[in-house]
């Protein structure tokens, strides 16, 4: 699903990622770890092709990142679901019409997308939520709204950006469990995180990045 083959991607002064090789099999869940700063919000931009690689190679779902142009980077981004720590929902719009978003972008028709959003909703536990604004609801259920948005159009990888860096440890297993239950559809989960006693006992594999690189 998602391929890492000796992937260098630095930014000006000699900071980024270095000879970076994995491979995340559909239906797989792979953390990355690493103090702040060891690159693995580079790892996740790069697959999403936010970042320029400078060398090797990437390939997502068949999609080699180095031959594509920028006409295929929507091609690219849709088979992805992002999920960040500080959630970047729209404030000033409904649950319902956040989740909504990504669908509306694809010119799917209204009553398909409500559909999809309804039917979402529901497997993260929000459908008796979907009225609300994102700052009346917890931080837990924010990041589910987050997942919804991510899971609603059926993506092949989810990037989670450190998404349980704001939230308790009982909320932060429970998210866990939503990516987990996810990647039984055949997705596959790509999550960094600097809290190893929250991922430990999943015996998940994990990625261990220093300084850009891999190590052990
Ligand atoms: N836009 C940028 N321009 C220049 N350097 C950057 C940029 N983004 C990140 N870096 C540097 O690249 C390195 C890796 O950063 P990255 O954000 O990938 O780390 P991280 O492991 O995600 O850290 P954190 O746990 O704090 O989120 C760091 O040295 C950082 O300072
Ligand atoms: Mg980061």
């Amino acid at each position: 699903m998602l391929e890492f083959q000796k992937v260098t991607a630095t930014y000006k002064k000699n900071t980024g990622i270095f000879d970076i090789s994995f491979e995340l099999k559909a239906g797989e869940m792979i953390f990355l770890m690493g103090p702040t700063g060891a690159g693995k919000s580079t790892v996740l931009k790069a697959v999403y092709s936010a970042i320029k690689i400078n060398a090797g190679k990437i390939v997502v779902d068949g999609m080699d990142l180095t031959k594509i142009n920028q006409y295929q980077i929507p091609f690219l981004r849709q088979k992805i679901g992002m999920i960040f720590q500080d959630f970047k929902l729209l404030n000033d719009r409904t649950v319902l019409e956040n989740v909504a978003l990504p669908l509306r972008i694809q010119g799917i028709p209204t009553q398909k997308i409500y559909e999809e959003v309804y039917s979402t909703l529901s497997k993260v536990g929000l459908s008796n939520l979907h009225n609300s604004y994102p700052l009346e609801l917890s931080g837990g259920e924010q990041q589910r709204v987050c997942i919804a948005r991510a899971l609603v159009k059926k993506p092949k990888i989810i990037l989670a950006d450190e998404p349980t860096g704001n939230l308790d440890p009982n909320v932060s297993d429970e998210i866990l469990d939503l990516l987990d239950i996810f990647t039984d559809t055949g997705s596959a989960v790509l999550m960094s995180t600097h809290n190893f006693p929250l991922i430990k006992p999943r015996k998940k594999r994990f990625i261990e990045l220093s300084n850009g690189r891999i190590i052990d």
